[in-house]
């Protein structure tokens, strides 16, 4: 048999994306490839790209021009952009940077290894398309390896809501929903495989509308479905639209005994008026209406969030209602972004803010959401949490985990094996992480 090939993948992104490598990984392992954990041995190289924020097409061309060496060092090297850039930007990364062999949008993953052929013959491949067919079927896991006990299973892809700033709706394309018996399947298969927690995936997750054996199933309707599976100890999901929180998935919250108590619902202003610019189609006011529902479901329940500061026209009055917002909402996570101009996007030609003004206004956001966070973190000294223990600690005999809530939690010095579920008392709380002992 042959020497197995090396493939190195670097994700940007989401955790789409890291999903996506996961299938890419394994779609070019039955082209002969193995994962390599550093560029300079490889027989080929993938970045997988994110155009979400920032310079992330100039980030891709740097990075691709270290790679510069190794190519003239191995000519049989071949190097592939995939993702959100690849998709915005496929043609324009050919022609400005001749070593690229093959650019592959996120829709068309399932077409690698046919690609992965063309450009051993020295010829460059291009695919961009929107395919209709579904590419996670056809990127079925060749070798059934064992799996960490967390994993991410995509179960909904793209958007139709076309928020101003949002360049999703043109990289990842239309809203598509996967069959839910597929998504089973796919379930069933990961817990074999060791997985006790799944993380189901979307960019608009909650708009989940997959058909099932009765037509369309709703989210709730299929983590009701995972509930069954055994083995399966913990459900789910990110990331969801205020929009979409339908009263079965309000209710799934409060009743259905393995959906974890944590929501990522981004809100990303407090301002009605920036709301309305952002074609966000919901007010400050609806959304903490909705808070307030979802935690009369399940008071427990810990609550995260997207903010995007100095989105154009944002005035300090504007600014100071996302403040309001996030005081009163209390995240026990959050995440805040200057807004960065995406070409193609309606806001990216409106008056934009003082990039000075922005800054400052992103760090007094962040002081917050910080503060907020520590003390929801720090509320859990004293607590019993169920932690999913998933790899070993700095500290030799230490173990981490994560609990209900998703924070990360040490416990030292006792018997735990990775994938266990133990109930833990928390003793300390650090700052990123909880440590306790065992019960
Ligand atoms: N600028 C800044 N932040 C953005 N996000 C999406 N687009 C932009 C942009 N153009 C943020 C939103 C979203 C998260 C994934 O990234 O807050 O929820
Ligand atoms: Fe980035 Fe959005 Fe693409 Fe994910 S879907 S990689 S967040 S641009």
């Amino acid at each position: 048999m042959s020497e197995p090939k090396k493939l190195y993948i670097k994700t940007y992104g989401c955790q789409m994306n890291v999903y996506d490598s996961e299938r890419m990984v394994e779609a070019l392992g039955g082209q002969g490839y193995v994962e390599t954990k550093t560029p300079d041995d490889a027989d080929m190289i993938l970045l997988n790209t994110c155009h979400i924020r920032e310079k992330a097409a100039e980030k891709v061309y740097s990075e691709l021009g270290r790679f510069k060496g190794l190519k003239a060092d191995n000519p049989d090297l071949k190097i592939g952009v995939a993702g959100c850039v690849a998709q915005a930007e496929g043609q324009e990364i050919m022609r400005r940077q001749p070593m690229v062999d093959l650019v592959v949008g996120p829709q068309s993953y399932h077409r690698l290894p046919e690609m992965e052929a063309k450009a051993r013959t020295g010829q460059k491949a291009l695919d961009t398309d929107f395919p209709e067919e579904d590419k996670f079927e056809k990127l079925k896991a060749r070798p059934k390896a064992k799996r960490a006990p967390a994993a991410f299973l995509t179960v909904q892809e793209g958007c139709d809501k076309f928020c101003a700033f949002c360049v999703v709706p043109y990289t990842r394309g239309a809203e598509v929903s996967r069959p839910a018996d597929r998504i089973l399947t796919e379930a069933r298969d990961l817990v074999e495989r060791g997985v006790r927690e799944i993380t189901l995936l979307g960019q608009n997750v909650n708009a989940y509308h997959g058909a099932g054996p009765n037509g369309d199933m709703t989210l709730a309707g299929l983590i009701w479905e995972l509930n069954k599976v055994d083995g399966l100890e913990r459900i789910r999901f990110t990331t969801s639209h205020p929009n979409d929180m339908a009263d079965d998935l309000i209710e799934a919250h409060g009743t259905c005994e393995k959906l974890m108590p944590y929501l990522h619902l981004p809100v990303q202003s407090g301002s009605d008026k920036i709301l309305k610019r952002m074609n966000r189609s919901h007010t400050a006011e609806s959304y903490l209406r909705l808070v307030e529902r979802i935690r009369e479901a399940r008071p427990d329940i810990l609550m995260s969030g997207d903010f995007i500061v100095g989105f154009p026209e944002e005035t300090e009055e504007d600014f100071q209602a996302t403040l309001d917002l996030v005081q009163e909402v209390k995240y026990g996570y959050a995440y805040s972004f200057k807004y960065s101009t995406r070409p193609g996007t309606p806001a990216a030609e409106r008056p934009q803010v003082d990039p000075d003004v922005a800054d400052a206004r992103l760090q007094r956001l962040q002081a917050l959401i910080t503060r907020h966070q520590r003390e929801v973190q720090d509320s859990m000294v004293g607590r019993t949490v169920r932690v999913l223990f998933e790899k070993p600690g700095r500290q030799p005999g230490q173990m981490v985990g994560k609990s209900e809530y998703l924070h990360a939690v040490h416990v030292a010095g006792a018997d735990i094996a990775t994938g266990d579920l133990r109930d833990v008392r928390i003793k300390a709380s650090g700052a990123n992480s909880l440590a306790g002992e065992l019960l």
